[in-house]
């Protein structure tokens, strides 16, 4: 290619994606003959800015907060909305690539644009910048999954290797208990399993418990360490620290029970998130705690249908 003519992912999806799967078709439309004096709640009650005027499914205007402000200004005499309306309005059509879209977007400065199907003319839904950023976003968010999972049967290291059951240890310590040092074990569990090839899903799920499990014996405990066991399709964790345990164990699982103190809230922590996280990302869970002597998470995650 040639230099200066690259196409980036996100021109390739707005020349690939049409109006119709971003648009918004849960479309809230006002008739001709509303009242401007409504108009103010039904704007303020679906949290819009403008809405399209509609008689018998076809757009017969658009109107918006700045309308209504204006009508305010001219002394807010009661008059129907098509009095105050933008008549000639600007459309796309349903098939409509999603760069036609942007285009007009930033030529009129509009902030939304009502799509129109081009056959029956009828008006099918409602289209705004933000709309174009969450599908492209998600259709990102699709691309790089596949991707990742492409790449995780790549590298899957286990697939080599002949015998009945194949597992692998992996041990690490959480030696420093500084604040700023709190997700190295996570990381580190990451980018090993990573390497061996393990489902992006369960990467996922393991390091952000890693990291919430780190965290609290960095926290709350003295030492700790996490062990491994790694197999084709499941992880078996354990995280155990020496430290002053936990005295109700159901309590500190749910979700906003937080015993930090203030320095660590400060550092925005805290929020009695974490186990209940973990428990989250785990497929199995089992807490035990001794008070003044410490506390051992034990952890399964299973790979599911997804596995090979
Ligand atoms: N390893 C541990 N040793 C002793 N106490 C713990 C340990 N882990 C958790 N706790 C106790 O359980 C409570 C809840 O923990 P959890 O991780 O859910 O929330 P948090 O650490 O307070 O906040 P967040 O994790 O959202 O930053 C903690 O406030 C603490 O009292
Ligand atoms: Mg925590």
């Amino acid at each position: 290619m040639r230099e200066g003519k690259e196409v980036t992912k996100i021109q390739e999806l707005v020349y690939e994606l049409k109006t119709e799967d971003a648009m918004t078709d849960h479309l809230i439309s006002i008739c001709p003959e509303t009242q401007m004096a409504e108009l103010r709640t039904i704007l303020r009650e679906n949290k819009i800015s403008g809405t399209p005027v509609v008689q018998d499914g076809r757009l017969v205007g658009i109107i918006s907060i700045e309308d209504f402000i204006n009508w305010l200004a001219d002394d807010g005499k009661t008059c129907p909305v098509k009095d105050r309306m933008t008549s000639r309005v600007e459309t796309v059509y349903t098939d409509d690539p999603l760069i036609k879209v942007v285009g007009k977007l930033d030529r009129f400065g509009f902030g939304r644009l009502p799509v129109v199907d081009r056959s029956s003319g009828l008006l099918k839904g409602i289209i705004t910048k933000g709309d174009i950023i969450e599908r492209l976003l998600h259709k990102l968010q699709i691309e790089y999954q596949e991707e990742e999972i492409h790449r995780y049967r790549a590298s899957h290291l286990f697939e080599d290797i002949i015998a009945d059951s194949v597992s692998l240890h992996l041990d690490y310590e959480i030696g420093e208990r500084k604040i700023e040092k709190g997700g190295t074990v996570a990381s580190s569990l990451k980018k090993t399993l990573r390497r061996l090839g393990i489902h992006p899903d369960i990467i996922r799920r393991a390091s952000i418990l890693t990291y919430e499990a780190e965290m609290n014996v960095i926290i709350y405990a003295y030492y700790g360490e996490v062990n491994v066991t790694v197999s084709p399709n499941c992880l078996h964790m354990t995280i155990r620290d020496k430290g002053p345990g936990i005295p109700d164990i159901e309590k500190a699982i749910q979700p906003g029970y937080s015993t930090a103190p203030s320095w660590v809230q400060e550092l925005g922590f805290g929020a009695g998130m974490g186990l209940h996280n973990i428990k989250s990302c785990a497929d199995e869970l089992e807490v035990t705690s001794t008070v003044g002597e410490g506390t051992t998470l034990k952890v399964q995650v299973e790979v599911g249908d997804t596995c090979i």
